[in-house]
């Protein structure tokens, strides 16, 4: 009968120590120590051992059961330990590692043309005003000597806020809020967002920006408007680009002019790798701004002689000149802003 018994612990040790699971222990337990298990039948058997052997015998199967029970414990606790392990290093953290590196933005290219054009001005003396987005009529049209009839004005063209005030379609009423305030001489330039009722597509956009200027003093001709031009042109896109003026018509200006660069893309050529230039589409020349001579009913109208001070003032797109010097196509890739396209520049 003990070596009966002892055979069972040696079975019972035997497979405790080959679990490997949680649910296997438990298997082997109910097996061994469960209601109908092995060690559990034999204290049942304990009313059948004869009475003098009864006592030796149950001790030997209450050592047993205590011994398995420990076992177990030990068992239980070396499994829980090796799976604590295993889900550690599952969810180990390398702090070694190296950081993700945040991307950093980048200056759009028209922040970086309208600096190059601003720094290009100060370089010939001229100061950098603002006026406010948000205009009246009066600076808008008005004092720009638009007539009370002119298309400009339309809600089609324009956007109104009510009747009194709109979104500047130009930045030429800089021109008159500066000259309102100072007396020649005059030297400046204007830059900004203007806004017109345009929808959007690959050349126009509802919101774009321009660059205005404006010079009034003693004896300003033609021929400075024509030089100061030149000069930026020259030192904007390079001195091999050739410009050429064309008649024109705006409300504040008389004479007016257009003025035409060669295409700074295909370089006058018209193509690019023996491929139909895509900026000036094979013509060889762009339209870059318009300007004029400062017309003497806006002289008038902010209170200066006509007789004694002259002026030119012209209007520079910037998304415009911005195309044309890196070949861009699309204005819509200017307002994106993925970075994608703003990190080329
Ligand atoms: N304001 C004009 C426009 O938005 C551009 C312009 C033309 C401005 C001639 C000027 C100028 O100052 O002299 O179309």
């Amino acid at each position: 009968m003990i070596d009966q018994i002892k055979a069972l612990e040696d079975k019972a040790a035997k497979a405790l120590a080959e679990a490997t699971s949680k649910e296997h222990l438990e298997e082997l337990r109910v097996a061994f120590l469960g209601k109908k298990g092995e060690i559990t039948a034999l204290s049942r058997g304990m009313k059948d051992v004869a009475a003098e052997q009864r006592k030796e015998i149950g001790q030997v199967v209450n050592a047993v059961k205590e011994r398995i029970g420990a076992l177990l414990d030990e068992r239980l606790a070396v499994i829980a330990a090796k799976e604590r392990e295993a889900e550690l290093a599952a969810a180990r953290v390398d702090v070694t590692l190296p950081g993700r590196r945040r991307r950093l933005g980048h200056l759009s290219p028209l922040t970086q043309v309208e600096r190059e054009i601003n720094r290009i001005f100060q370089s010939l003396g001229f100061v950098i005003e603002l006026g406010p987005e948000v205009e009246t009529p009066h600076y808008n049209f008005d004092q720009l000597n638009f007539p009370p009839d002119h298309p400009a004005r339309d809600a089609q063209d324009t956007i109104f806020i009510d009747e009194g005030r709109l979104l500047r379609t130009h930045t030429s009423p800089v021109q008159i809020r500066v000259m309102e305030r100072t007396r020649p001489p005059i030297r400046m330039i204007a830059p900004g967002w203007v806004y017109r009722s345009d929808t959007l597509d690959a050349t126009h956009s509802p919101m774009f920006s321009q660059v205005e200027g404006l010079v009034v003093d003693d004896g300003i001709t033609f021929g400075d408007l024509f030089g100061v031009l030149n000069e930026f042109v020259h030192q904007f896109y390079g001195t091999n680009v050739k410009t050429r003026f064309r008649p024109s018509f705006f409300p504040f200006t008389e004479p007016s002019a257009e003025m035409d660069i060669t295409c700074p893309f295909c370089e006058g050529k018209g193509t690019v790798n023996g491929a139909r230039c895509r900026v000036c589409s094979g013509s060889g020349w762009k339209e870059l701004l318009g300007c004029g001579m400062v017309d003497e009913n806006v002289l008038k109208a902010v209170g200066y002689d006509p007789e004694h001070y002259t002026g030119f003032a012209f209007g520079i797109g910037i998304e415009r000149l911005t195309m044309f010097k890196y070949g861009v196509n699309e204005i819509r890739h200017f307002f994106e802003g993925d970075v994608r396209f703003i990190s080329q520049f």
